[in-house]
């Protein structure tokens, strides 16, 4: 859920990425039992600030700036479906289903379709932590990159002393490769990076 690396554009449209199958321009909608997944739009901005304008949210992030402005959620959500449209990223907004309201993001991003690999990144506004979503969110988005996307491999990374997040990415079957020794400055202060990653064969076998 980690990249310090700016990824250089290496992926080609999404629409290329499956077996014979065509993706529709257009983001789709996915469905857990609590959450829809969709697109952000320009209206979700101020929701975004509200979240993520949290410092509990950048402190484990390394993408997430802090503080997290308006202008900053605008010029994110255009890059969110500008990358979508080119094939760079699958970025979804987790909304409750009951309530209409956003909590959160969950993102496979710098797709490379070469590798037919993708990363996993997520986060979730603080007051809903610990009631499972970003498991649920993580789970569908498996699915997506597997299924839809036609990954081959699916890989995240996070802080050492996240363990939220360790917690969440092996539940959902990712398996650790390995501990990158301060791989990250964050506040300041080096920190160990967790590369975790699963497989496609891994997933259709956890499935059956
Ligand atoms: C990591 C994060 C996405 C988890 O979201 P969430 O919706 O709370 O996750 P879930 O509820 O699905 O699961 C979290 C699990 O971690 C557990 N957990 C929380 N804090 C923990 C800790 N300090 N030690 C061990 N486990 C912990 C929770 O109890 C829960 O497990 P349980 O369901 O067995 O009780 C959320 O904390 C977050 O957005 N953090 C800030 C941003 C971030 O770190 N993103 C990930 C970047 S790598």
């Amino acid at each position: 859920m980690l990249n310090p690396n700016k990824s250089p554009k290496r992926c080609a449209n999404i629409s290329r990425i499956g077996k014979n199958k065509t993706m529709k321009p257009q983001q789709p909608l996915l469905q857990t039992q609590r959450l829809q997944m969709r697109a952000f739009t320009p209206s979700d901005a101020f929701a975004l600030v509200g979240i993520a304008n949290d410092r509990a949210i950048a402190d484990t992030t390394i993408s997430v700036p802090h503080p997290y402005t308006l202008d900053y959620a605008q010029t994110w959500i255009t890059q969110c479906n500008q990358e979508w449209e080119e094939g760079q990223s699958a970025p979804f907004a987790l909304e409750l289903k009951d309530e209409k309201k956003v909590i959160g993001m969950n993102a496979l991003r710098h797709i490379d379709r070469e590798h037919a690999q993708a990363e996993l990144a997520c986060w979730v506004s603080k007051n809903w932590w610990g009631q499972g979503f970003a498991t649920e969110a993580g789970e569908a988005m498996i699915r997506f990159g597997f299924e839809t996307l036609n990954l081959n491999r699916i890989y995240a990374f996070y802080m050492a002393r996240n363990p939220a997040s360790g917690k969440v990415l092996t539940r959902i079957g990712l398996k650790q490769e390995g501990i990158l020794r301060q791989r990250v400055r964050k506040w300041g202060i080096f920190e160990d990076v967790v590369a975790l990653a699963i497989l496609k064969e891994d997933w259709e076998n956890n499935s059956q």
